[in-house]
C-alpha cells in the first residue's frame, strides 16, 4: 500500500511526531524526525506495467516512435511529439514555458516522459490517466499540434507504408485508437532503472558516496522529502500545494489567455478572473485543490531542468533551499510542508542524493519517416 498524505489526517501527523519529540529522538528540533518510511518503499523498480489491452511488440514500437517523431502529426507539420519532449533534454524541454503551438503560447513546463509507464496520472493536473488515450490529447490541442483527428487519419491512410504498418501491427488501417496504442507502446520503452541509487538499492553498498547516503537518509528523515516523494518512481501519484511563486510568464497576456482557454475547456465558470494556475482545481473543481499539482517522479532529475509545474526553479539547489523554508506562501498550502533546518552540509548532501537517482536511457535515434 502506498502513503497517502492526502488522506492522512493532520492531527495523527501531529501526534506521531509529538510522541517522537516525547520519547527525545529528536535532539530537541521541532523539525527532525525519524525515517518516515523504510528504504523499501524506494526500492529499485519493478518491471514496466502492460496493460492487457495493449501488449508490446517490435513492430507496435516502431510504428509508435515514428508516430512521435512525424511532424504530420500537427496542423501545420512544425509540431512533434519530440518537439517537447526531447531525449536528450530529459526527455521535456528546457524552458520556463514549453513551446507551443505556433502563435500560440504554453502556461506550464514540459513534462519528463522518464519513466511515464509507471505513472498511474498523467498532466500536471492529473486530467488523464491513460498514455493511450492521452497520445491524442496534445495531438488535438490547439495550444501543442492543433490537428484535426479525421483529417490526420485520412493523412496517414494516404502514405502506404503507414497503411501497411498499422494493418500488420492492428488488423486495421490508421485509428485514433491505434494511434494511442502505438505511440503508448513507445513510451513503455523510456525507461531507466540502473541509476547508482537502483544499484545500491540492489545491494551494492558502494554505489553511492558517502554524501549521497547521508543525502538518502535525509531525504527518509529530516528532509521529509519521502512523505511525498515515495514509491520506486518517488511520487505517492498525488497532489500537494507547495506554495511555488506564480510564474513571471503570467504576466504575458498571451501565456494567461492559454491559461484561461485551459480552464474553459476544463468547465471552470470562473475561467476569465484566472490569474494564477489553478492546477487539480481544474478537474475536481474543489476549493482546496487550487494550486496543487502532481508530485513528479525524480528520477534523472539532475538531467532536465527548470524544475515544477512553471519552471520556477533553475537549479536543484533551489528547490531544497525551497524545501528548507517550509515551501512558499498561498494561503492551501499543503500542512505537510514545514521548515526543516537544514544545514548547508544537509542541503549539499540531499543534492548528491538526488543525483544519484540519474540511470542511462535508451538511445533513440530518429526514425526514417515514410513519403
Ligand atoms: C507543444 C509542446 C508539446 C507537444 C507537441 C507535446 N507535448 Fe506532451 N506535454 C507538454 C506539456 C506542456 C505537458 C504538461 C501539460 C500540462 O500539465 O498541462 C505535457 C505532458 C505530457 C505527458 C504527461 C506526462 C506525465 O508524467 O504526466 C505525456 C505522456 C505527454 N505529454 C506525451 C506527449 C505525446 C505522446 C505527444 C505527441 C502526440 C506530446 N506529448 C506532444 C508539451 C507538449
Ligand atoms: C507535500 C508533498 C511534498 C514534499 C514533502 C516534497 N515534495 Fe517535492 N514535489 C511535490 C510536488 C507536488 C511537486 C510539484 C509542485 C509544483 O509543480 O507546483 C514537487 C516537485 C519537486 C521537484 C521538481 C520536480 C520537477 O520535475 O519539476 C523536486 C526536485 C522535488 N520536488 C524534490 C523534493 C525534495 C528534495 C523534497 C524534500 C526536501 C521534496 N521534494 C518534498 C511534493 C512534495
Amino acid at each position: 500500500m502506498r502513503r497517502d498524505p492526502n488522506r492522512t489526517p493532520l492531527p495523527c501527523m501531529a501526534a506521531v511526531v509529538s510522541v517522537v519529540l516525547a520519547i527525545g529522538l529528536t535532539g530537541g528540533s521541532d523539525f527532525a524526525q525519524p525515517p518516515i518510511a523504510s528504504s523499501a518503499e524506494i526500492g529499485p523498480l519493478p518491471p514496466v506495467p502492460i496493460p492487457s489491452e495493449n501488449p508490446m511488440t517490435p513492430e507496435k514500437i516502431t510504428l509508435g516512435k515514428m508516430l512521435f517523431f512525424d511532424y504530420r502529426l500537427s496542423g501545420d507539420g512544425s509540431r512533434t511529439c519530440v518537439h517537447c519532449h526531447q531525449p536528450d533534454q530529459g526527455w521535456a524541454f528546457r524552458d520556463r514555458l514549453s513551446p507551443a503551438y505556433p502563435t500560440q503560447s504554453e502556461r506550464r513546463v514540459s513534462m519528463t516522459l522518464i519513466n511515464v509507464a509507471y505513472n498511474t496520472i498523467l498532466i500536471w493536473d492529473g486530467r488523464a490517466s491513460a498514455l493511450e488515450k492521452q497520445a491524442l490529447g496534445p495531438i488535438q490541442n490547439p495550444l501543442h499540434m492543433n490537428q484535426n483527428l479525421d483529417l490526420l487519419i485520412e493523412r496517414l491512410n494516404a502514405i502506404p507504408d503507414y497503411v501497411e504498418r498499422f494493418r500488420k501491427v492492428f488488423g486495421t488501417g490508421p485509428t485514433p485508437d491505434a494511434i494511442g496504442k502505438a505511440i503508448a507502446a513507445f513510451e513503455r520503452t523510456i525507461v531507466t532503472a540502473d541509476s547508482p541509487f537502483d544499484r545500491y538499492a540492489k545491494g551494492d553498498r558502494a554505489a553511492l558516496s558517502a554524501s549521497a547516503l547521508r543525502g538518502l537518509d535525509l531525504f527518509k528523515g529530516k528532509a521529509r522529502c519521502i512523505i511525498c516523494h515515495t514509491g520506486p518512481t518517488f511520487t505517492d501519484n498525488g497532489f500537494h500545494n507547495l506554495g511555488v511563486r506564480e510564474a513571471e510568464s503570467l504576466k504575458d497576456p498571451r501565456v494567461l489567455a492559454s491559461l484561461r482557454f485551459d480552464a474553459k475547456r476544463m468547465g471552470v465558470p470562473e475561467y476569465r478572473a484566472l490569474t494564477a494556475d489553478p492546477g487539480r482545481y481544474l478537474v475536481t473543481k474543489q476549493d482546496k485543490d487550487f494550486g496543487a499539482f502532481k508530485t513528479p517522479t525524480l528520477r534523472n532529475i539532475a538531467s532536465r531542468t527548470p524544475y515544477m509545474h512553471n519552471g520556477a526553479f533553475e537549479s536543484l539547489a533551489e528547490v531544497i533551499a525551497f524545501y528548507n523554508e517550509g515551501g512558499g506562501n498561498d494561503p492551501r498550502k499543503d500542512p505537510l510542508m514545514r521548515r526543516l533546518n537544514l544545514t548547508k552540509e544537509d542541503e549539499a548532501d540531499l543534492l548528491a542524493f538526488l543525483e544519484s537517482l540519474t540511470g542511462e536511457l535508451p538511445k533513440v535515434e530518429p526514425p526514417e519517416l515514410p513519403d
